[in-house]
């Protein structure tokens, strides 16, 4: 069996304690998160095109219904099955109620009153979540999964200095003294800010601009060393040039710390350049997932192609050229309670086939690495 020379680069260490260093790779370097100390029996590289066979989080099947006014069961994600390796970063795009935030906030079992996981299986780090209890959770959300919110305005206390914000964090989950808390938060806070660590680490949130404060939300996510990062519409209250540089931030701390990500967009550019592998989401069902620059180039289903379609010229070279007003897929989503018979795009594709009412499309791997829902391409 042909072996793959290695060594581990202990320098410097950012975040996390050992990266492992492919020796064939001229310069390039393969991160381990934490829980990924050692090279694992089996495990590939993805600099050489053979990607590790234990995905970091692996989602079957899941299946999940949120309750309305009137305690109705509505179906808002269907079957969806993804996986995510250490280190790799999946976008999740869709319009505006297609389950995208019920997915990320499935993953962590933090699902409003009334939501519930019907089916399916979520695998982290070789623990089943689904099943997992409220303990087990809570040592693994913020420490070893953590989430970013849209909205940094609300997520901070507004009567707390952030650096104890973020010292908090740690306390939770580390248990050390406060002293030491507050040291790592400095330096959490340090991978996102160049400078003034000091004066932002006193600074409450009103202090501070809604760029300083979603680089606070991120340096918060990222102060536990998690596995993988959950980024739900990251920059989706910024102006366009806090946005590219908050964007700018997330790409560089992928590159430099090997975090997985999860980063959710309804807007196609924002994902460009971010994600290295792309679901497509469309009322609460995956319908194509691909490498995001094959599913960019030559999109498959109709619903991808009408998304990228409003994406303007360039944006993917410029993230915050798709923030102006985009020309929209003509109607709207179905309302989940009311799902139309067949393929819930079919009421606004215009590819439709006599067979999209009769039911719906099963999964067509039409090409290595990529998946469609739609009859098109069989199903
Ligand atoms: N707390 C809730 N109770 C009942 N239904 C909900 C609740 N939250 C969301 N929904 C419904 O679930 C569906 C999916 O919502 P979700 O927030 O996951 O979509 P999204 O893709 O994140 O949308 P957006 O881009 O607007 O954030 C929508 O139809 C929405 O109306
Ligand atoms: S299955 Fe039919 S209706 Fe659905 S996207 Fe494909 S062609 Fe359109
Ligand atoms: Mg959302």
């Amino acid at each position: 069996m042909a072996t793959h020379p290695v060594h581990f680069d202990l320098s410097p260490p950012p975040l996390h304690t050992a990266r492992l260093v492919c020796s064939l790779a001229s310069g390039k370097t393969l991160f381990l998160a934490p829980g990924f100390a050692e090279a694992q029996p089996g495990g590939g590289c993805l600099l050489h095109g053979r990607p590790p066979q234990a995905a970091l989080l692996r989602v079957r099947d899941l299946t999940v219904q949120l309750a309305t006014d009137t305690g109705a069961a509505i179906p808002v994600v269907e079957a969806v099955s993804f996986d995510i390796a250490a280190g790799e970063a999946v976008g999740i795009l869709g319009e505006s109620g297609c389950g995208k935030t019920t997915t990320a906030l499935a993953l962590l079992r933090l699902l409003p009153p009334g939501g519930k996981i019907v089916r399916g299986s979520i695998e982290f780090a070789g623990r089943e979540l689904v099943t997992s209890g409220e303990r087990e959770l809570e040592k693994i959300r913020g420490a070893e999964i953590s989430l970013i919110f849209q909205e940094p305005g609300i997520a901070l206390h507004p009567m707390r200095r952030v650096g104890d914000q973020v010292g908090e964090v740690i306390h939770a989950h580390r248990g050390w003294n406060w002293k030491r808390c507050r040291e790592e938060a400095a330096t959490a806070l340090a991978q996102v800010f160049s400078g003034e660590i000091s004066r932002i680490s006193e600074a409450y949130p009103h202090q501070l601009s809604g760029g300083q404060r979603q680089r606070v939300l991120i340096a918060q996510a990222l102060a536990c060393r998690p596995a993988l990062v959950i980024a739900d519409e990251p920059t989706a209250s910024l102006d366009a040039t806090t946005q590219a540089e908050i964007l700018a931030l997330i790409k560089d701390l992928k590159l430099r710390l090997g975090v997985a990500l999860l980063l959710i967009s309804h807007n196609p550019a924002i994902l460009a350049g971010l994600a290295d592998r792309i679901l497509v989401m469309y009322s609460g069902r995956v319908v194509e997932e691909g490498p995001l620059e094959r599913v960019y180039r030559a999109p498959l289903h109709p619903y991808t192609k009408g998304l990228l379609a409003s994406m303007p010229r360039g944006a993917s070279e410029s993230p915050a050229a798709g923030k102006g007003k985009l020309p929209a897929i003509s109607g709207s989503p179905p309302d989940p309670a009311r799902l139309p018979p067949g393929c819930p795009f079919e009421p606004r594709c215009p590819d439709r086939l006599a067979i999209c009412t009769t039911r719906g499309p099963a999964e067509v791997q039409p090409e290595a690495a990529r998946r469609v829902w739609c009859f098109k391409y069989g199903g």
